[in-house]
């Protein structure tokens, strides 16, 4: 937990003021994952549990119930345990739970199933999300049960069941300043990651050692993780959106798409860059880039308060669509390849997504009307055009088996917008100069 314990306390007083006194929710941790035999993925909690108290230990539910005689927040998590604790590290138990993670309440995880039903006892809406966890899903169903048949007591479960991503996803997709201050550093070790792979790409090396380096630095800077699997695409490896293999050796007249970022105290950054292998782009390569390019830069331009999430795309799409009819990859007319969605054989993603605890972060794309949601102040989004060309693609021959991204992450401002990634070096002649100076 780097942040400010009251940055918790304050999420949690706004979160327990929208369940009101005759709500309850509960959030769990999510289960460890084994990997191979009896080792494990590294652990991470669900981002809700994280962003709502910073406790990072595995086997951990959070129950809010306003107003209860326990107290209003209460924590299960793993008893403390020396034998354990020798062998996975110390354990912060309940009562750290309560001394350093702001529990009214704690306890004992495997007093659960005798416990949790007296926060529910009584109360009118159950805010929880079903179908993440199944056996926590039986688990409180069970507990409904057990409060629905009371013998010789009226029925104590809650009436209602509301998903508790409602409230707690609309308070996530808006960044507070100090959340906002984790995103910049995570924004500022990626973006020079980035500059290490142009430093270090050269032909003979493999995507894995671009990588390597890149991770590198984010782990010696602090970030716990890769925000995602980093994806390091050599020539047409660089046409497949997901291409986490990264075992290619890179050629001289490739262009290499990285698409890669760190999580630095949960936060995630996401950026894409795309640079030719030799540190010279081919003529077909340079405009194909150069139209991203544009294209990238007009859409980080669209973002602003009151525009609706959606322009975003359609904007994008009308500029690529013309780009790829410059390029000679489309036949038809601009507006009629729109229409038949001619493009998406080469642009088949959006522009880009909200950004946070998470990658692809939470929060709803529409408003309450079921409209495409207008952008507010503190809302993040990532801006990533790209223009991809199948190796077979009936195109110009310097286009086939080349991909291209650009990604940026970008807060709506009240003046405008803010460009976390800014420092990472997009345009032609900064990036050939970088590369070309130690090749
Ligand atoms: N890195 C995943 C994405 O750009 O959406
Ligand atoms: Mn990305
Ligand atoms: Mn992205």
């Amino acid at each position: 937990m780097r942040m400010n314990k009251t940055v918790y306390a304050d999420r949690r007083a706004r979160f327990m003021e929208e369940i009101g006194t005759d709500g309850v929710a509960i959030f769990t941790a999510a289960p460890e994952r084994s990997r191979s035999a009896d080792t494990h993925y590294p652990y991470r909690p669900s981002s809700d549990v994280l962003y709502l108290s910073g406790f990072e230990e595995p086997e951990t539910v959070l129950v809010f119930a306003p107003g209860h005689d326990d107290g209003s927040f209460i924590m299960f998590v793993r008893p403390r345990d020396p034998e354990r604790e020798v062998w996975d590290g110390v354990r912060a138990g309940c009562d750290n739970a309560k001394a350093m993670f702001g529990a009214d309440e704690a306890h004992p995880i495997d007093m659960l199933d005798e416990t949790l039903p007296r926060y529910l006892e009584g109360r009118h809406t159950l805010h929880y999300t079903l179908g993440n966890d199944d056996r926590f899903d039986q688990k409180i169903a069970g507990w409904m049960n057990k409060l629905r048949y009371r013998r010789g007591s009226p029925p104590a479960a809650p009436r209602l069941m509301a998903d508790a991503r409602e409230i707690l996803h609309e308070m996530r997709v808006r960044k507070s300043a100090p959340e906002l201050e984790m995103m910049r550093i995570a924004a500022r070790i990626s973006s020079e990651a980035h500059v290490i792979a142009m430093r270090t790409a050269r032909p003979g090396l493999h995507e894995y050692e671009i990588q390597a380096a890149m991770e590198h630095h984010f782990r010696r800077n602090g970030a716990d993780f890769p925000a995602y699997t980093s994806i390091v695409g050599t020539g047409e490896n660089a046409t497949v959106l997901h291409y986490v293999t990264n075992r290619d050796k890179l050629n001289g007249d490739d262009v290499l798409l990285i698409d890669a970022g760190c999580e630095y105290d949960f936060y995630a950054a996401d950026i894409t860059r795309s640079f030719p292998v030799s540190g010279q782009f081919t003529s077909a390569a340079r405009d194909a880039y150069q139209a991203v390019l544009t294209a990238q830069k007009a859409a980080i331009q669209d973002v602003a308060v009151g525009v609706r999430y959606n322009e975003l795309q359609e904007r994008t799409v009308r500029r690529l669509t013309q780009a790829l009819i410059d390029l000679g990859a489309l036949k038809g007319g601009l507006d009629e390849s729109i229409e038949t969605e001619a493009y998406k054989a080469f642009y088949p993603h959006r522009v880009g997504h909200w950004l946070g605890m998470d990658v692809h972060d939470v929060g709803s794309y529409y408003d309450a009307a079921g409209e495409w949601r207008e952008l507010e102040p503190g809302m993040v989004v990532t801006v990533e055009p790209g223009l991809y060309f199948p190796i077979d693609a009936d195109v110009p021959e310097g286009l086939r088996g080349l991909g291209i991204r650009i990604e940026d992450d970008i807060v709506v401002t009240a003046e405008g917008r803010e460009n976390l990634t800014a420092s990472c070096p997009k345009e032609i002649a900064d990036i050939e100069e970088i590369i070309g100076t130690l090749h």
